[in-house]
């Protein structure tokens, strides 16, 4: 089998990834290892920046999307039980959508398959070979079949615990990773949203956040120890401490109902440079985690391949790699924004084991400058909405 571009994981960097190719007229092959319902139905983040809606929409990918998804104009930051208000619309001129992650790959799944272009699900024991020379090829297993399919570039989007990043020898990378000292207890819950937008609420019993999906499911979330085991959370012990944590003295009622999924994701920042290696490049979870604080894991990935697409256009119809070695410098200054963003927000709201007074307070003097302040508050919306695609700050070296 042969193709221009194997692509390792049907996630947004992946999926995305595979119709910007086919905008520039190159094929591709996504290959995932788990089924096409499961990857529909994993619940996820569901934030998306403006950039990564009008990406989508400049390739007709958009049209369930501009019915369904919840246009926000802002954001509401509540502290210790009292609502502020973030005005994106008024602060920016953008705004955020709100829409499941996997309504994204669900549609993004369907747009590729109405085309004919592969996806394979249920691949086994893939594995990359020959990745230093200009002919590298993805093994893979299918429908009990090894199959070979000889690339020019493997794009290995396959997520954090993907094998694409291991299979890059460790001396060739440079690691930054940081495990925080919380993490978030998600729930999704059919019950109506009361609120037109999200509240990131601090509060002495710990970070809480509520989000939605529809007019009928509600999202919440809830800081909690990174080893928690989720059997000691009853629906009825969420909803109490959802009840404590989230606002209390400005009308703001939240409503209750039967929870459909819940788990809990440890909180990490992760890093890895360069995101290639010979002619295996990394897009996404797959070379950067950021915790979900700022909301921005998605956004990041499909920022990724927006660049990764363009080099992979320039090799394909020059031969030149030049935008390839650039690729992960064009990444980086995004990347390590992004991760400073997350970090900013989630250093604001959560409580933190180790705070002593002193540190609690200069937390809660951070975020009422935030909430009070247009400068402060415009930084928050500005990173929040999301920073052009591409190079940030051209002059800068990478
Ligand atoms: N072979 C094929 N596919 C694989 C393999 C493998 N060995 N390992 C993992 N995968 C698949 C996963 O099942 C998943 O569908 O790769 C895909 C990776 O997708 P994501 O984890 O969604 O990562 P990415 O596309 O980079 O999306 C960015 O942002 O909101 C965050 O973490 C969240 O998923 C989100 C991410
Ligand atoms: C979500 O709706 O799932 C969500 C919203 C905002 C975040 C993280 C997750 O920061």
């Amino acid at each position: 089998m042969r193709t221009q571009v194997g692509i390792v994981g049907a996630g947004p960097a992946g999926l995305v990834l595979s119709h910007l190719l086919a905008a520039r007229g190159i094929e591709s092959v996504v290959l995932e290892d788990r089924s096409r319902a499961y990857v529909e139905q994993r619940v996820r983040a569901g934030v998306l920046e403006h950039p990564t809606v009008e990406l989508l929409r400049q390739h007709g990918l958009t049209e369930r999307l501009d019915r369904e998804a919840l246009v926000h104009r802002g954001v509401q930051i509540a502290i210790d039980g009292r609502r502020h208000r973030i005005d994106f619309a008024d602060l920016t001129g953008k705004w955020i959508t709100v829409y499941g992650q996997q309504e994204v790959v669900k549609d993004l799944i369907a747009a590729r398959l109405a085309t004919g272009a592969p996806i394979l699900f249920e691949v086994e024991d893939v594995r990359v070979a020959d990745v230093v020379t200009a002919r590298p090829a993805v093994e893979f297993v299918h429908e009990g079949e090894p199959v070979r399919l000889a690339c020019d570039v493997i794009a290995g989007c396959d997520g954090f615990h993907g094998i694409c990043r291991p299979s890059i020898p460790p001396s060739e990378l440079q690691v930054h990773d940081r495990e925080h000292p919380f993490a978030w207890l998600g729930v999704l819950a059919k019950a109506a949203p009361t609120t037109e937008e999200l509240i990131y609420s601090r509060h002495e019993r710990g970070f809480a956040l509520y989000s939605m999906r529809s007019p009928e499911v509600t999202r919440l979330y809830l800081q909690v120890p990174p080893d928690e085991d989720i059997a000691e959370w009853s629906d009825d012990r969420i909803w109490t401490e959802l009840t404590m944590r989230l606002p209390t003295t400005d009308g703001f009622e939240l409503l209750d109902g039967p929870v459909i999924e819940k788990s809990i994701t440890g909180m990490r920042s992760f890093v890895v440079a360069p995101m290639r290696y010979g002619r295996l490049v990394l897009a996404g979870d797959a070379a950067h985690i950021v915790p979900p604080t700022g909301a921005k894991g998605m956004n990041l990935a499909i920022a990724d391949v927006s660049v990764l697409a363009d080099a992979v256009e320039h090799l394909e119809r020059t031969g030149d790699e030049s935008k390839l070695d650039a690729y992960s410098a064009t990444c980086a200054q995004r990347v390590w924004r992004v991760q400073q963003f997350s970090w900013w927000m989630t250093s604001m709201l959560h409580r933190f084991p180790e705070h002593d007074g002193f540190q609690r307070q200069l937390q809660h003097a951070e975020l009422s400058f935030v909430v009070h302040s247009r400068a402060a508050a415009t930084a928050l919306a500005e990173n929040y909405v999301g920073l052009p695609f591409g190079r940030l700050y051209p002059e800068e070296a990478p």
